[in-house]
């Protein structure tokens, strides 16, 4: 209540309610708390459970993860786990550090709880990332690292194989990410040959740390049986459901002109259809799933447990509902 009544107004109102900017200082104000340990354990003391589970071989705190995108350099990975975040997945990175889209290229959708976003992959590429996790050294929770193209990329495998070669000795996990809507091309991986190519090229860069698969939510069920064929025959750890959406079902009337806006949705209205894919893949295959879209409440986060996810990720959620929503499920996943 705290955080939706006064710390969001502020954040909202912030660079003359520019979202980005908001979203820049929220993780450099987390940069920052991660520094200060005393202060970052006591409030992992408050916002965290001990509800320690093993999926895919690590050993997670906690089931609730901070979901990519959000802390794409890496810099506050000290910093999530005083709001009582599990895991980190940090990136989308890429081999080739890029500015991203032109700005503006985040927009909030307040009345749906929503976010329209084409960041496209702004981010300081693979060496940096590995650098500085390299001089952070050994992370308070396991860090998940969300791996893309590069858009000058000319081929897509030896980018992906680049970032993995950079940075395995840092990842407790790596997510493949072939679903953001924002570079040409990227979801054309999610097809059956492309999958199994890149796949093929990277199991053996990861140095055995579990390589899961993220996959979007506009896939039709057949696609995604597909897509597990590939997962399975080239021994992927996990899957991860789903990225944001090109689709812009459910919006509040009051959000309709924003609807208009190239890019991926988050958020409230995403939740059906993740919800329908978690429990899809869930269904159809022994491989264990990550959760994410639209988890607003801990009865979103319930409901994604009871559709086959062993761990869930925040984004969009986060925004809205603050570090409470993380306390939340947390608890509710202690009882
Ligand atoms: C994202 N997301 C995302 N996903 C990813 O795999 N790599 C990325 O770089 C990003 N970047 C990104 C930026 C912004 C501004 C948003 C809102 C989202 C997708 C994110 O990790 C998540 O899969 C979706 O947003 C759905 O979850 P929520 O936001 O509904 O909780």
């Amino acid at each position: 209540m705290v955080y939706q009544h006064v710390l969001r107004r502020a954040l909202f109102r912030s660079g003359g309610g520019d979202p980005e900017v908001a979203h820049e200082r929220t993780v450099a104000a987390m940069s920052r708390l991660g520094r200060v340990r005393p202060l970052t354990a006591a409030l992992r003391r408050f916002y965290g459970a001990s509800t320690p589970r093993t999926v895919f071989g690590v050993r997670f705190p906690g089931p609730v993860g901070l979901a990519a995108g959000v802390d794409k350099n890496g810099v506050a990975v000290r910093g999530w786990p005083a709001f009582g975040f599990g895991f980190v997945e940090v990136g989308t990175v890429t081999w080739h550090a890029q500015p991203g889209n032109p700005r503006p290229r985040l927009y909030r959708l307040p009345a749906s709880e929503a976010v329209i976003n084409r960041m496209g992959f702004n981010n300081l590429g693979a060496a940096a990332l590995a650098e500085r996790l390299r001089r952070m050294g050994p992370a308070p929770v396991p860090v998940g690292i969300s791996v893309g193209r590069s858009k000058v990329a000319t081929d897509a495998v030896a980018d992906y194989v680049s970032s993995v070669r950079a940075l395995w000795p840092y990842a407790d996990y790596f997510a493949v990410n072939v679903s953001s809507p924002n570079t040409p091309g990227l979801r054309g991986l999610q097809d059956r040959s492309a999958l199994d190519s890149l796949l093929a090229a990277l199991s053996p860069e990861a140095h055995g740390r579990p390589l899961l698969v993220k996959i979007a939510p506009d896939l039709s069920f057949e696609a995604i049986e597909d897509v597990l064929d590939v997962c399975h025959a080239r021994g992927v750890a996990g899957v991860i459901a789903t990225n944001t959406t090109l689709a812009r079902d459910g919006l509040s009337p009051a959000d309709a002109g924003m609807a208009a806006q190239d890019g991926g949705l988050s958020g409230r209205p995403l939740a059906g259809r993740s919800l329908a894919v978690v429990s899809f893949v869930a269904g159809r295959s022994e491989l264990p799933v990550v959760g994410v879209g639209g988890i607003h409440t801990a009865e979103d986060a319930q409901r994604m447990f009871d559709a086959g996810a062993a761990l869930v990720q925040l984004y969009t959620g986060f925004i809205y509902r603050g570090p409470a929503l993380v306390r939340r499920i947390n608890r509710l996943a202690a009882r």
